[in-house]
C-alpha cells in the first residue's frame, strides 16, 4: 500500500469515515454494556464479566487483567464464532494463563536482565523469563484488578478500565495513572486507546495480548491464515529473544510479509531466528513509524470463514507471536486443548528492550506528559 493511501486511511479512521462490510449489516446491535459475576479471587474480590456489543461484534472483558475473555465475530455467512483464546473459569486465568487476552504493562515484551538506566538511576525489575523481565514482571497489569466504567457514545459502546500503579511497582519508578478504553464501533471495529501519566520519569509500553484464531478458538492451527505486514524491517533477537539492536531487512527471509502469504509457508525454514523463537516471535518495524492517528499496519485473513482483521496503530512496532509456547496442556474456553500454532498474537507496541537501546523509538514518559497510543482492529469478511 503506498503512502498516500495509508494517509487517507489513517485520516478516515480518525474522522470515522472508513466503512467495513460488517457495519452496514449489523449496525443495530449497540447498547449499554452489561455486567455479570465471573468468579471470585482467593481474597474474596469479585471479578466481573462485562459484555459489549456493537457493529455485529461482541466483546467480553474481565475486570481482572482487563482480559478479553471472548471476541465474537461473524464469518462470511453471518455465523459468529469466538476468535480469542481463553479459559471458561477464573482460576485458570489466575494460575496458568500465558497472558490470554490480557492488558500488558508496564512494559510489553522483554527488558534484558530486567535492568535499565534512566536519568542516571539504574532500576532492577523482577526476572520472570529466564534471565529477563517479560510483560511487566511477576505481577504485571495482567494480574491486577481494574476499575471498569461502561459507556455508550456517538463513537460506539465500550468500557474505560483504569488503575493506579504505585511508585516502585514491579521495580518501575513513578506513580502511573493508567486508563485503557475498549470501544466497539458501529462499523465492526474494536478500538483500544491507552493513556497514562506519571509523577516521576519512567518507561512505559502498553499493549493487548489477545490470541487470535479467525477460524474460531480451539479449531486447530492458524498456519493457513494469511498475513500482510507493512514492514520492510524487523528486529532480530539473541537466543534469549532480546533484540540485538539491528534493524534487519525482511527481504529474502521468512520475515517478509510485505506481500500477503500464509503464516505457515516459511515457518519451518531452518532460519536461526525461527529456531531461537520456535517460530515467529519478533518485532516488525512498521514502515509507517509512530503516527498521531492509527495508520495501517497489517491484514490477517482466514480463507474458510472469510474473516478478515485489519490493524491500524499509532505504534511503531508489531510483535507477531505464532503461539509457539502453546503445548497442548491448556484446556480452552470450549473444552479443547491449545497446541503449538493454534493462535497468533499481534501486539502493537514499541520495540522490546527499548530502554536499553537508545537508537530505538523512546519509551520514556516524564511528569507533565501524557502517554497516548491507539490501536484499531477492523473486522470484515471476504
Ligand atoms: C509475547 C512474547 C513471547 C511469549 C508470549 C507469551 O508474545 O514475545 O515470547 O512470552 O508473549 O507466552
Amino acid at each position: 500500500m503506498n503512502t498516500s493511501r495509508r494517509t487517507v486511511m489513517a485520516a478516515g479512521l480518525a474522522t470515522g469515515l472508513v466503512a467495513t462490510s460488517l457495519g452496514t449489516a449489523h449496525a443495530a446491535s449497540g447498547g449499554t454494556p452489561t455486567r455479570t459475576l465471573f468468579g471470585t479471587l482467593d481474597d474474596g474480590t469479585p471479578v466481573h464479566l462485562w459484555t459489549v456489543a456493537n457493529g455485529g461484534i461482541r466483546l467480553e472483558v474481565l475486570s481482572y487483567g482487563g482480559i478479553v475473555h471472548r471476541l465474537d465475530v461473524p464469518d462470511r455467512h453471518g455465523h459468529r464464532a469466538n476468535i480469542a483464546l481463553g479459559f471458561d473459569n477464573l482460576a485458570d486465568y489466575v494460575a496458568k494463563s500465558p497472558y490470554f487476552g490480557a492488558l500488558i504493562g508496564r512494559y510489553g515484551n522483554r527488558i534484558a536482565a530486567g535492568r535499565f538506566t534512566l536519568d542516571g538511576h539504574t532500576y532492577q525489575l523482577p526476572l520472570n523469563d529466564s534471565a529477563n523481565s517479560l510483560h511487566g514482571g511477576t505481577k504485571g497489569f495482567d494480574k491486577h484488578m481494574w476499575q471498569v466504567e461502561p459507556f455508550t457514545r456517538r463513537s460506539g459502546s465500550g468500557l474505560v478500565l483504569s488503575r493506579i500503579s504505585p511508585d516502585g511497582e514491579m521495580g518501575y519508578p513513578g506513580t502511573l495513572k493508567v486508563q485503557v478504553t475498549y470501544t466497539l464501533t458501529a462499523r465492526g471495529e474494536w478500538r483500544i486507546d491507552y493513556a497514562a501519566t506519571t509523577d516521576r520519569a519512567t518507561v512505559i509500553n502498553l499493549t493487548s495480548h489477545t490470541y487470535f484464531n479467525l477460524a474460531g478458538e480451539g479449531s486447530g492451527p492458524v498456519h493457513d491464515h494469511t498475513l500482510e505486514l507493512a514492514a520492510a524491517r524487523y528486529t532480530p533477537v539473541d537466543a534469549g529473544l532480546i533484540p540485538t539492536g539491528e534493524l534487519a531487512r525482511v527481504s529474502g527471509t521468512p520475515f517478509d510479509f510485505r506481500r500477503t502469504k500464509p503464516i505457515g509457508r516459511d515457518i519451518r525454514q531452518g532460519h536461526r531466528q525461527l529456531v531461537y523463537a520456535k517460530g515467529f516471535d519478533h518485532n516488525w518495524v512498521l514502515d509507517k513509524g509512530s503516527t498521531l492517528d492509527p495508520a495501517y499496519a497489517l491484514t490477517l485473513a482466514e480463507p474458510h470463514s472469510g474473516r478478515v482483521m485489519r490493524m491500524y496503530t499509532t505504534e511503531p512496532g508489531m510483535q507477531f507471536y505464532s503461539g509457539n509456547f502453546l503445548d497442548g496442556t491448556l484446556v480452552g474456553t470450549s473444552g479443547r486443548t491449545y497446541r503449538q500454532g493454534d493462535a497468533l498474537c499481534l501486539e502493537a507496541q514499541h520495540f522490546p528492550d527499548s530502554p536499553n537501546h537508545p537508537a530505538f523509538p523512546s519509551t520514556v514518559l516524564r511528569p507533565g506528559e501524557t502517554y497516548r497510543t491507539s490501536t484499531v482492529h477492523a473486522f470484515s469478511t471476504r
